[in-house]
């Protein structure tokens, strides 16, 4: 095996408490437009590489591992382009359940899914419950997602639990406002890996990361592989997290 899927490597996480690693996972297109091949194919290679990442992450103890697979934003992109997007995300739920429940993997989708087919909200309302006993590794799938959408829809949450009286406006803290984002049942970020060489966030989370680790490499993401993502942890291990002390 190419990387390091040692003990010592299980127990340096472990010791960092790297617990929840985030991707957004840029370059598909470009991957396929570099090799003259359409776009999709970028996509479908794309999805290959996710399925690599997630072994890594399970083999490795890592507890929540976040997929930013479709923003608010992609919808501006040509139809054709969304509809093989949406077809790939159908196909990728169909057929790894399997899989899913094999490696004791929890699948969990975050975002406005309200804006999918009524056959995919389906689809992955069945996969989430399948998989809901689940015990190891969270797949959570940020599909639909922005981190702006995230916070005001958690702002109209809050503001509905003030009108019942559920809570009273001084109440309002960043602890107990963190639980009316979509990723309340979720540990913190501890690390925010991009591909594809753009180092944005491109409204990704934008709450949960205000102590991430941010690490961003050049490399598409149809060719990050784990050795990639070892050297990712890597350099998390290296930083040390001072959340604003000495
Ligand atoms: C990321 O790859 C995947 C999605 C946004 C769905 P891109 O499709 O953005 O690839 P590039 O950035 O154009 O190369
Ligand atoms: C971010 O990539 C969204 C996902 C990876 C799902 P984009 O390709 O949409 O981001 P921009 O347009 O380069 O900012
Ligand atoms: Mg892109």
């Amino acid at each position: 095996m190419l990387y390091k899927s040692s003990l010592k490597n299980k127990q340096k996480i472990k010791e960092d408490n790297l617990r929840h690693i985030a991707i957004i996972m840029d370059g598909n297109g470009r991957w396929a437009e570099k090799r003259g091949k359409i776009r999709t194919l970028g996509h479908k290679e794309g999805f290959k590489t996710a399925r690599k990442i997630i072994k890594f992450a399970v083999e490795n103890n890592i507890e929540i591992l976040t997929l930013y697979v479709f923003s608010r934003e992609n919808w501006r992109r040509p139809k054709l382009e969304i509809k093989a997007l949406m077809k790939l995300f159908f196909f990728a739920l169909k057929n790894e359940i399997k899989n899913l429940n094999k490696y004791n993997i929890r699948l969990k989708v975050i975002g406005d899914i309200t804006f999918f087919s009524e056959k995919l909200q389906n689809y992955i309302s069945k996969v989430e419950k399948k998989t809901l006993n689940n015990t190891g590794l969270i797949l959570n799938i940020a599909a639909n997602y922005s981190g702006r959408w995230d916070i005001t829809q958690g702002v109209k949450k809050i503001v509905k639990a003030v009108q019942k009286e559920l809570l009273d406006i001084n109440q309002i803290e960043e602890q107990n406002f963190s639980q009316y984002l979509s990723t309340s049942e979720l540990l913190p970020v501890d690390l925010v890996i991009r591909t594809g060489g753009e180092k944005r966030i491109s409204n990704f989370f934008l709450w949960q990361i205000a102590y991430s680790e941010l690490y961003f490499t050049d490399i598409l993401w149809p060719d990050f592989n784990p050795l990639d993502f070892q050297h990712a942890i890597d350099y998390f291990i290296t930083r040390e997290r001072r959340f604003g002390g000495i």
